[in-house]
C-alpha cells in the first residue's frame, strides 16, 4: 500500500474532476454526490481499494474547498472561477478538444481566450500537484483537459514519475493538425514518462505527431499490454507510449447483479413497464457522440416498417445531464427529446409509452437492476474512446441472458467481438442488428454472452491500472 505521510502523497491521480461533485442546494446547504463519467467509474474503485490522493475540480465554479479525506482517499480540490469554467472547461476542453478528438462529429471552435484559460488552469493543477506530492512520488495525470500538466509538473518537480492516460480517442493526424496549439499539446504530453491511449492507433498517431511537430525520433521498444509499443527519446529522457484499454470493476458489478434485492428491483422494473416481451436499454451521458439519435431513429423505422411491434417492445433511455451550457449539447438535447416525442406520439397507447426517457443519473444499484432487466443493451456511439457501459452490461449478465448491440466506433468493439457490431452511420445495418438481437435464439445468446464475459471478467480495471503502472515503472507499491 502507498501512504500519505507528512511529506506528501506517494501516489496521486490528477483529473479534471474529483470523484465527487459539490452540489449546492436551494436552501443554501451543499452536499457531495458521485461525479459523472467513465473516468470516475473506472478509477474510483481502483483508488478506493488502494490509497492515494486525488487532485481535481469539485464541479462547481468558485468553490474554495479545503483538502479533505473520504474513505481513506485524500481529496485536493482545485478551484475554478466561473470565467475559467466557461473558457477552460466548457470552452477549450469541451468546445475545442472534445469535438476535435471525436472525429469532428461537431465542428470544433478555436478561440485564443479559451486556450489561454486552458494554459492557466493546467498550470494551477500542476502547482497544486507539485505541493502535494512526496519526493519521488508517482503522479498519474488523466485525460484531455490536462494535457499540459505533465510538462509543467516536470518543470516544477523533476523527481516525480509521471504517467498520462487519455480517456478519449486520440484523433487522426490530419484532424489534430487543425489545432493552432498542436505543438504545445504534444510538448505538454511529452513531459510524462509514459503516455497511454486506449487503442494502438492513438499511440501511433501520437508518435507520428511527436516526430513531425517536435522533431523527435520514435524508435520501437517494449511497453504496455497488447500494444504496438513505442519509445520517444526526449533529450536524455525516455518517454514510452502505449495502448492500455481501460475497463471496469467487473467482479464488483457481477456480485451486485447477483444481489437478491437488485434482482427483485429488476423484476419490479419489468413489472412497472407492463411486462413487455422485450426491453431495450440505452445508458449514456447526454452527449452528441453517443449516437442516442441513431438508436431512436432505428427504433422508429423498425416500428414504422412493421418489423417491431410497439405493444411488445419497450425502450428505456437513461441520459445523464452533461455539459448543459455548451451549444452542441443544448441543440442535441432538443433533437433527442423531439425524437422520443415522435415515437411516443405515433406509436404509444395510454399508460404504455414505447420509450421511457429519463434525463437523470441513477445510482449504481438501480443501474445494475436496469441492466439486469434489459434484453438488449444498445450502445451506438459515432465515436467513443472505450465506452464502459457495454462492459458494465456484460458484467451484470451472470445469467448469460441479454444481447449487446455495439458500435464499431467504440474502443470496446475491439474486445467485445461477440456483440452485434454495427456501423452507426448505416441505419439499415443498425435496424438489422436491433432486430437480430430482439429475436435472438437463447442458445446463441448464451454463447455470445459467455464469450463477452470471458473478456470482461478477465480484463478488469485492476488489470488495466496495474499494466499501466508497471509500464510506468513506478517505484511505489500502489
Ligand atoms: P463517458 O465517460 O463518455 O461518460 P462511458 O461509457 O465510458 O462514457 O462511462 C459512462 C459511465 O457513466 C458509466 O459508468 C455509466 O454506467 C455511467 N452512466 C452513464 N449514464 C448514466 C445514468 N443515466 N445514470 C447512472 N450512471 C450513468
Ligand atoms: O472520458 C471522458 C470524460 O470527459 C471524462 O474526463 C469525464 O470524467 C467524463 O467524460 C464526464 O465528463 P464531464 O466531466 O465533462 O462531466
Amino acid at each position: 500500500m502507498s501512504s500519505i505521510g507528512e511529506n506528501g502523497a506517494d501516489f496521486l491521480v490528477v483529473a479534471n474532476r474529483l470523484p465527487v461533485d459539490l452540489e449546492r442546494l436551494e436552501d443554501g446547504t451543499q452536499r457531495w454526490k458521485h461525479s459523472p463519467g467513465g473516468l470516475v467509474s473506472a478509477l474510483e474503485p481502483f483508488l478506493r481499494s488502494h490509497s492515494g490522493a486525488w487532485i481535481g475540480w469539485p464541479g462547481v465554479a468558485d468553490a474554495d474547498v479545503e483538502a479533505f479525506e473520504e474513505d481513506g482517499l485524500q481529496l485536493h480540490p482545485v478551484m475554478l472561477s466561473s470565467a475559467e469554467v466557461r473558457d477552460y472547461y466548457e470552452g477549450f476542453s469541451n468546445g475545442t478538444l472534445w469535438p476535435l478528438y471525436h472525429d469532428v462529429v461537431a465542428p470544433p471552435a478555436f478561440h485564443r481566450r479559451w486556450w489561454n484559460a486552458y494554459v492557466r488552469v493546467n498550470q494551477r493543477f500542476a502547482d497544486v500537484t507539485a505541493k502535494v506530492a512526496a519526493q519521488g512520488a508517482t503522479v498519474w495525470v488523466q485525460d484531455y483537459q490536462l494535457q499540459l500538466v505533465p510538462a509543467m509538473l516536470r518543470e516544477l518537480r523533476p523527481d516525480l514519475r509521471i504517467g498520462f492516460f487519455l480517456h478519449i480517442p486520440f484523433p487522426p493526424v490530419e484532424l489534430f493538425m487543425q489545432l493552432p496549439w498542436r505543438t504545445e499539446i504534444i510538448r505538454g504530453l511529452l513531459g510524462a514518462d509514459l503516455v497511454g491511449f486506449h487503442r494502438p492507433g492513438g499511440a501511433q498517431n501520437f508518435l507520428w505527431l511527436a516526430r513531425r511537430l517536435v522533431g523527435l525520433e520514435p524508435s520501437r521498444g517494449a511497453v504496455g499490454v497488447r500494444t504496438r509499443p513505442g519509445v520517444v527519446q526526449v533529450g536524455d529522457r525516455t518517454v514510452r507510449v502505449g495502448a492500455f484499454p481501460i475497463s471496469i470493476d467487473s467482479a464488483g458489478l457481477d456480485a451486485l447483479a447477483r444481489n437478491k434485492e437488485v434482482q427483485q428491483h429488476a423484476k419490479q422494473i419489468r413489472n412497472d413497464l407492463g411486462n413487455p416481451k422485450k426491453i431495450l436499454l440505452g445508458v449514456d451521458r447526454l452527449d452528441y457522440t453517443k449516437g442516442i439519435d441513431v438508436r431512436l431513429r432505428a427504433l422508429y423505422e423498425l416500428i414504422a416498417d412493421g418489423r417491431v411491434d410497439p405493444g411488445e417492445v419497450t425502450m428505456i433511455q437513461l441520459a445523464t445531464p452533461s455539459r448543459e451550457r455548451v451549444d452542441h449539447y443544448q441543440q442535441m438535447r432538443g433533437e433527442i427529446e423531439q425524437a422520443v416525442g415522435r415515437i411516443n406520439g405515433e406509436f404509444s397507447t395510454v399508460g404504455h409509452p414505447v420509450v421511457h426517457y429519463l434525463h437523470q443519473s441513477v445510482d449504481r444499484r438501480e443501474l445494475t437492476a436496469f441492466m439486469t432487466a434489459a434484453d438488449v443493451m444498445v450502445v451506438t456511439p459515432v465515436r467513443d474512446g472505450m465506452n464502459l457501459v457495454c462492459k458494465e452490461y456484460v458484467a451484470c449478465r451472470y445469467d448469460l441472458g441479454g444481447a449487446l448491440v455495439l458500435s464499431e466506433f467504440a474502443g470496446a468493439a475491439a474486445e467485445l467481438t461477440s456483440a452485434f457490431l454495427v456501423n452507426p452511420h448505416d441505419l439499415d445495418g443498425v435496424k438489422n442488428a436491433l432486430e437480430a438481437a430482439l429475436t435472438l435464439d437463447p442458445a446463441e445468446g448464451r454463447r455470445r454472452m459467455r464469450a463477452l464475459r470471458r473478456q470482461v471478467l478477465t480484463h478488469d480495471v485492476d488489470r488495466w491500472a496495474r499494466s499501466f503502472l508497471d509500464a510506468l515503472g513506478t517505484q511505489t507499491a500502489v
